[in-house]
């Protein structure tokens, strides 16, 4: 097997509480095996072209007194050019000047996208799943997912008081992107009167009925959760933008005075959770046991409590299939027996959501 000279490390797209702890998990592990690591800045950005930020031999003392910080140690950065072939050429140019054999990519879905374009130029990659949004379908969480949430709930626990005191509602828009689960999995924490997430229809109606009988039953406060990629008319699947819209509306129709907050990326930022550290802690390391077997184009996953590789275009079409987003041909490329693996998966991912959506929904009436 090749001996590994370097690894490259970096973190791609949105940033999230939890990276800083995989670029050291990675590092001490990489190192520990005698494998030196490169950490590369902003990105795919720093791949195209490491002149502008440089590049930094990482040793064991410089990822030291990270692991609590929120954000990327290495920056991160969205880089169109990296899509085009291009650019892939000049990355993988600077990987040959820098004898980086092989790239730990911390990331999204973009960034997988990215990393089995270069795996399949001759770059090894592997990639961790680093995304506040949990929307990565093959695993079932991503580093930062917990810290968001938390986040969250704190944020919403704060805005309760007040609209006790006030018998006041609040409407929360929480990120996520397109995915409902940070909306979803607060809403369940913080006790919501309504949770709107894209993955299930929302009955505005029978939500605000809700509202107004908990009122007359002497309820003061109510928080409702809207996930940022609702669409602003339900009914259509255009642009996002529903909850500022129904704050009005829930003001309007029950009399109990409504405020809107969108938390937006004070949700991205702060101290990892201890979940989001021990998550990115396995990941990192297996991240580079998987490279120095010899191994590329894989995604580190969390299904039902292991650590497990998954093929990145197999966890990308996952995804394509989870969110209806397939394109003709996709899934023709995989055989008989790995597409109904994929339906059954999506299929278990969606009950899922909607048991917890449904439970969440039982425990909030008042009925
Ligand atoms: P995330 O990784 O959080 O989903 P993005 O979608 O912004 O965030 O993707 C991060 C980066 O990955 C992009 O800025 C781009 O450099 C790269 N990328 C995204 N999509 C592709 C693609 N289809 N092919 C190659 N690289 C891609
Ligand atoms: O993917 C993480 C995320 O924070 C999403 O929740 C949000 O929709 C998006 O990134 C915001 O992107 P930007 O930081 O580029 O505004």
């Amino acid at each position: 097997m090749k001996k590994f000279r370097r690894i490259g490390i970096l973190t791609s797209g949105g940033d999230a509480p939890g990276m800083n702890a995989a670029v050291r998990a990675v590092a001490r592990a990489a190192i520990a095996r005698g494998v030196k690591v490169m950490g590369i800045y902003e990105g795919y950005k720093g791949l195209i072209d490491d002149t502008i930020m440089g590049t930094k031999l990482l040793q064991p003392k410089d990822v030291s007194n990270i692991i609590n910080h929120g954000g990327t140690m290495l920056y991160s950065a969205r880089c169109p050019e990296f899509k085009d072939e291009e650019g892939m050429q000049k990355a993988i140019e600077t990987c040959r000047r820098n004898k980086i054999d092989g790239i730990v990519a911390i990331g999204g879905d973009g960034t997988f996208r990215g990393a089995t374009d270069l795996s399949e130029r001759g770059i090894p990659c592997i990639g961790l799943p680093g995304t506040i949004d949990n929307d990565i379908t093959s695993t079932d969480e991503s580093i930062g997912y917990d810290t968001a949430m938390n986040t969250v709930i704190e944020a919403v626990d704060r805005l309760r008081d007040t609209c006790e005191s006030h018998a006041r509602c609040n409407v929360v828009e929480v990120m996520g992107r397109d995915a409902g689960y940070i909306a979803l999995m607060t809403g369940i924490a913080v006790g919501a009167s309504a949770i709107v997430t894209r993955e299930v229809p929302f009955d505005e109606e029978a939500a605000i009925e809700s509202i107004k009988y908990a009122k007359s039953m002497g309820k003061r406060n109510f928080i409702v959760i809207v996930a940022e990629g609702v669409p602003l008319d339900l009914a259509d699947n255009g642009k996002p933008g529903y909850s500022e819209a129904l704050a009005k509306r829930i003001q309007a129709a029950t009399g109990v005075e409504t405020k809107f907050a969108r938390l937006a990326h004070i949700v991205r930022g702060g101290s990892p959770s201890l979940r989001d550290r021990t998550l990115a802690a396995e990941m990192g390391v297996k991240a580079v046991e998987l490279l120095l077997e010899g191994k590329s184009n894989l995604v580190v996953c969390l299904q039902k409590g292991q650590i497990v590789p998954v093929d990145i275009k197999y966890a990308l079409i996952l995804d394509r299939m989870y969110k209806n987003k397939l394109k003709p041909g996709d899934l023709e490329k995989f055989t008989a027996d790995q597409q109904e693996a994929m339906k059954s998966f999506c299929a278990a991912k969606s009950a899922d959501f909607k048991r917890l959506y449904d439970m969440a929904g039982v425990i909030s009436s008042f009925k």
